[in-house]
């Protein structure tokens, strides 16, 4: 049985607190950066680990990943590369990233990895994580297509999920979902931030656990306010 775990991101933030655990719990790790620089920099401080640069924009760079894991059986894949880009469409500024790089790395990539990994999952009877966010489910104004991308993403892994149970298979979906967490995505913004740690220590219980749906930190209360008081909940958000 396999025990090799694909973590997308691994380089910084949550990912890297990901590859940690799952290093520390005896997984073979195989972890990925967009930058050669921080993957330079990766295997450095975690030589343990099998590192591919890949940037998730690139298709060219998606396909030479896949083509390195080849067969290789997979217990686990973490999607959890992300970015975050700033809108505002009354008072367009320069912008880091385009609207397609950002849904590329998002959302476009990992579906397509999912397709193109699913082999290396199905065999194994293993698990795919989505990692997305509670701005998927009630959105703030200031981030449009990030929010977008992530409730896209969470539709995705709820199908992906009925053709599971339709086809009655033994691969598992988990969809995790995040708070806000002190990472460089949030540097200078928010408050009642958790750390990387804590927020991968839950990720992992909540597959070992088999959960389809890990509600991390405050979005279990996001969750409840919600259902409560829906309008309520979302035009707070909005104000964000
Ligand atoms: N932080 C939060 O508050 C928060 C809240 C909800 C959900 N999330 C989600 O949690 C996940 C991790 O976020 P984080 O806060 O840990 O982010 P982060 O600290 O900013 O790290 C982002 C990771 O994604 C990689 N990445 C960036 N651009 C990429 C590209 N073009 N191609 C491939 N990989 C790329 C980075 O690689 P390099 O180091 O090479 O750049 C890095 O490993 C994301 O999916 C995010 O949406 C975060």
């Amino acid at each position: 049985m396999s025990t090799t775990v694909l973590i997308t991101g691994g380089t910084r933030g949550v990912g890297k607190a990901l590859v940690d655990l799952y290093l520390r719990h005896g997984f073979e790790v195989i972890a990925t950066g967009a930058s050669s620089t921080s993957v330079e920099q990766a295997k450095v401080n975690c030589p343990d680990v099998q590192w591919y640069c890949c940037d998730l924009t690139q298709r060219q760079e998606v396909s030479n990943l896949v083509q390195q894991i080849g067969t290789l059986p997979l217990k686990l894949v973490i999607h959890n590369a992300g970015v975050q880009q700033s809108r505002d469409f009354f008072q367009p500024k320069r912008e880091l990233l385009s609207i397609e790089d950002e849904t590329a790395i998002n959302f476009t990539s990992v579906i397509t990895l999912t397709k193109k990994l699913f082999s290396n999952i199905e065999q194994q009877s293993g698990t795919w994580v989505f990692v997305t966010s509670g701005l998927g489910i009630a959105p703030k104004q200031s981030s449009p297509v990030y929010c977008a991308n992530k409730a896209g993403l969470r539709a995705f892994c709820k199908s992906l999920n009925g053709q599971v149970k339709r086809h009655a298979s033994r691969v598992k979906v988990c969809e995790a979902i995040l708070p806000l967490v002190d990472t460089d995505m949030t540097r200078g913004r928010g408050t009642g931030k958790i750390s990387a740690t804590q927020a991968a220590q839950e990720i992992y219980d909540g597959v070992n656990k088999a959960k389809p749906e890990i509600q991390v930190g405050k979005v279990r209360l996001l969750m409840r306010a919600r259902a409560l008081f829906p309008n309520f909940i979302e035009n707070i958000m909005l104000k964000l």
